[in-house]
């Protein structure tokens, strides 16, 4: 059985709840290993998307991070202190405050 050592240093939030990561994961990596296998759903049917290729190339884990909606979180390094949330559906055109 693989077994992940204990994770140090970063702490990203999902939604509501804190996720500890290692420094240099991508923020997909920090996911899936925390059980999160869902980053968006899909414009159309609201099926549930996630992680794939973890190379950039699918686009399947788009979610909202720091709010900036379409964020490939497989190509994204986990920051201290990042917001991610699942994108639900279509992202608004809206540009975030600040
Ligand atoms: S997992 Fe495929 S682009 Fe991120």
């Amino acid at each position: 059985m693989l077994t992940r050592p204990p994770v140090s240093g970063v702490t990203i939030w999902w939604g509501d709840t804190q996720i500890q990561a290692r420094p240099g994961d991508s923020v997909a990596v920090a996911l899936l290993a925390a059980g999160v296998n869902t980053t968006r759903t899909t414009a159309t049917s609201g099926a549930p998307r996630g992680p794939y290729c973890m190379m950039g190339a699918c686009f399947e884990c788009l979610a909202e991070v720091d709010g900036v909606a379409n964020v490939q979180t497989c190509m994204t390094e986990v920051r201290d202190g990042m917001h991610v949330r699942c994108q639900k559906g279509a992202p608004s055109l809206a540009r975030p405050a600040g």
